[in-house]
Order: C-alpha cells, then sequence, then structure tokens
C-alpha cells in the first residue's frame, strides 16, 4: 500500500489535492498570525484615541466656536512672517506669536466667555501691539465682549515690560451686537455683561482690575467726552463692524491717538465684514494723520504720524 501511494504515478495523480491542503493551511495560519498580531495593535489604537480625545478639548472648538489648533506652516509660519513684514522684528515675532498662543489657550482655559476670532488674528494682534512699540501705555479697546482679550494684552505688554492702562468701551448688553446681524446666545453659553468682563481682566492681576470699563456706544457723545481725556498709545477698533460704524470709529482714533499711536482695524479684510475694509479705504482718501503698516490674519494696523493731532505736518517739534 505504501509503495502504492509513493509511487511516481500516485504521486503525480495526488499533486492537485495535496496543492489545496497546503493553500488552505497557509490560509489559516495568515489569518491566525494577522488575529493574534493584529488586535493588540487594534487595541493600542483604541487607547490612544480614548487619551487624545480629553487632549483635543484643550485646543478644538467645543464650547468656544473657533479651533485653537493652529498648522505649523499654514498658520504658525505665515503668522511669523506676516508679523515679521509688519514689525521688522523676525526673532520677536516667532517668540511672542508662540507666547500669545499658549496665553490664548490659558485664558480661555480659565477664563469666563471667549476672545472673538480666529487663532492666528488673535495671536498677531497680542503680538504685534508690543512689538510696535507704542508711545505710550494708555490703551482703548473699542468692543471687548467678554474682556478677555484686553487681559491678554495686559499681559503682553507686561512682559514688553510696560505699564498698560486699559480703557474698555462696549454696550456690555447680554449678547454681542452687530448692525445688521442678528447675534443670539453665545457658543460658550456666558452672557455678555461687566461681571464676565471684570472676571477676565482679574486674571491679569493689578493693571486688569485697575481697568475703567464705560458701558455704552462708541458713537455716544457722553461716552466719547468721558473716554477722550486723554491720548491713547493703542486704540484697538473692534467695536460695531459696519462700515458706518467703523468709519466713526476711525474718525474718533484720528483725533484721541496720540502722536506715533497705534490704530489695530479688527477684521481687515475679512469676508463676513466688508464694511471694515470699505471705511478704511475711505478714511485712507482723507487728510488723515493715520499710515498704514500692514496686515496681520485679519487685522490691519496703522500708525499716527508723530505730529499731534489738528497740527500741520512740520510745524512741531523742537528745531
Ligand atoms: C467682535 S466683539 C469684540 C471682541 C473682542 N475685542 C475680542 O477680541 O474678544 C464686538 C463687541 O463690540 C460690541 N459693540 C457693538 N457695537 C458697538 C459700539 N457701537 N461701540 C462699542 N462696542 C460695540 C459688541 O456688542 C461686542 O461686544
Amino acid at each position: 500500500m505504501r509503495a502504492l501511494l509513493t509511487s511516481k504515478v500516485a504521486r503525480r495523480g495526488l499533486r492537485p489535492i495535496a496543492e489545496l491542503i497546503d493553500q488552505r493551511i497557509q490560509r489559516q495560519i495568515r489569518r491566525a498570525l494577522a488575529d493574534t498580531a493584529g488586535e493588540p495593535l487594534r487595541q493600542e489604537l483604541r487607547t490612544l484615541r480614548n487619551r487624545q480625545r480629553p487632549l483635543e478639548l484643550f485646543f478644538d472648538g467645543t464650547g468656544r466656536g473657533a479651533s485653537r489648533l493652529p498648522s505649523a506652516a499654514a498658520h504658525l509660519e505665515r503668522t511669523v512672517t506676516e508679523l515679521t513684514g509688519v514689525t521688522g522684528d523676525r526673532d520677536g515675532a516667532e517668540r511672542n506669536v508662540a507666547q500669545a498662543f499658549r496665553l490664548l489657550i490659558a485664558l480661555e482655559a480659565l477664563g469666563v466667555g471667549r476672545i472673538a476670532g480666529g487663532t492666528m488674528n488673535i495671536c498677531g494682534k497680542l503680538s504685534a501691539v508690543p512689538l510696535l512699540d507704542p508711545p505710550n501705555d494708555e490703551i482703548l479697546e473699542i468692543g471687548t465682549l467678554y474682556g478677555m482679550f484686553g487681559t491678554g494684552l495686559i499681559r503682553m505688554m507686561e512682559r514688553a515690560g510696560r505699564d498698560p492702562r486699559l480703557t474698555i468701551v462696549d454696550p456690555l448688553a447680554g449678547t454681542q451686537l452687530q448692525p445688521g446681524t442678528s447675534m443670539t446666545g453665545d457658543v460658550t453659553g456666558t452672557p455678555v455683561r461687566g461681571a464676565a468682563v471684570r472676571a477676565n481682566l482679574a486674571l491679569a492681576g493689578a493693571a486688569g482690575t485697575a481697568t475703567r470699563i464705560q458701558q455704552g456706544f462708541s458713537a455716544d457723545p457722553e461716552v466719547r467726552a468721558l473716554v477722550s481725556d486723554r491720548s491713547y498709545g493703542v486704540i484697538v477698533v473692534d467695536g460695531d463692524h459696519s462700515a458706518a460704524g467703523v468709519a466713526a470709529d476711525l474718525e474718533w482714533a484720528e483725533r484721541i491717538v496720540a502722536p506715533g499711536g497705534i490704530v489695530v482695524l479688527d477684521d481687515f479684510g475679512h469676508p463676513k465684514w466688508p464694511g471694515i475694509k470699505e471705511a478704511f479705504e475711505k478714511h485712507m482718501a482723507t487728510d488723515t494723520r493715520l499710515t498704514f503698516l500692514g496686515q496681520v490674519a485679519h487685522s490691519g494696523y496703522l500708525r499716527a504720524a508723530e505730529t499731534p493731532a489738528g497740527t500741520p505736518a512740520g510745524t512741531s517739534g523742537t528745531d
């Protein structure tokens, strides 16, 4: 019998069956190997995903609208390049953007409400203002929402060795007011009110709690009279985003910005707010003291002439 099975003829005849059996065994082995090697990997992936989610909560848009997770090249490097163009300080731009980013994450983690706008626009503003070396430490923010950006700006100015004194103008009306748009409850769930603004400013220590908060509209003559008691080294225009609103704020800023002072036009060139660039272009066609320095993300930066308001160029200063 053995001789029969091992004969050449029998071996040739049985070869297809043997090959079929071999294929089946190999398939079983591959499947078994895949199962034993793959399962630990799949398990590890599940564990990593579970661990990643809470970390993502520090950066994603849940509860604040905008994601705070910039990409290295498209966002961070571009912001540093734009900031270098406006300030001429590449090292300072790199340092400030990194510090501003950490500050933004910390403030939104600890504060009440949020800072409005995209991550790079916020980091750009927080970084640019101290780098532009304003002529004095008086800062006016028109439109504050939760006061959290002003809080961050105080910190960034202090980091540059400055002693910021902040004045805020905002209606603090419960929700954000924007003419022509219906703003319902904020994504953070927090009402826009003075208590929220003060809670955030307290995070910036003594300079934060010393902030002047003027409730009202920037075009209101009473508000203007109270706030126009000084010349500002920095004015952030971020209130009424309509063309008429921005035009009125620019006209006011023109009169109360200190010689050499900085005007920041927020949401400049933002497709959602075309009125801002429209008002800017009209304003720049007038006899203005302001010169356009450039744009970082969605903010435009202007500097006032060194001559005081109302003084024709060339008639001030010592000869
Ligand atoms: C875009 S938010 C400001 C965001 C804030 N600067 C930040 O960076 O987080 C605009 C704010 O301006 C306020 N606002 C609207 N019209 C205003 C006006 N005429 N004067 C002052 N504030 C105004 C809105 O109610 C809102 O609180």
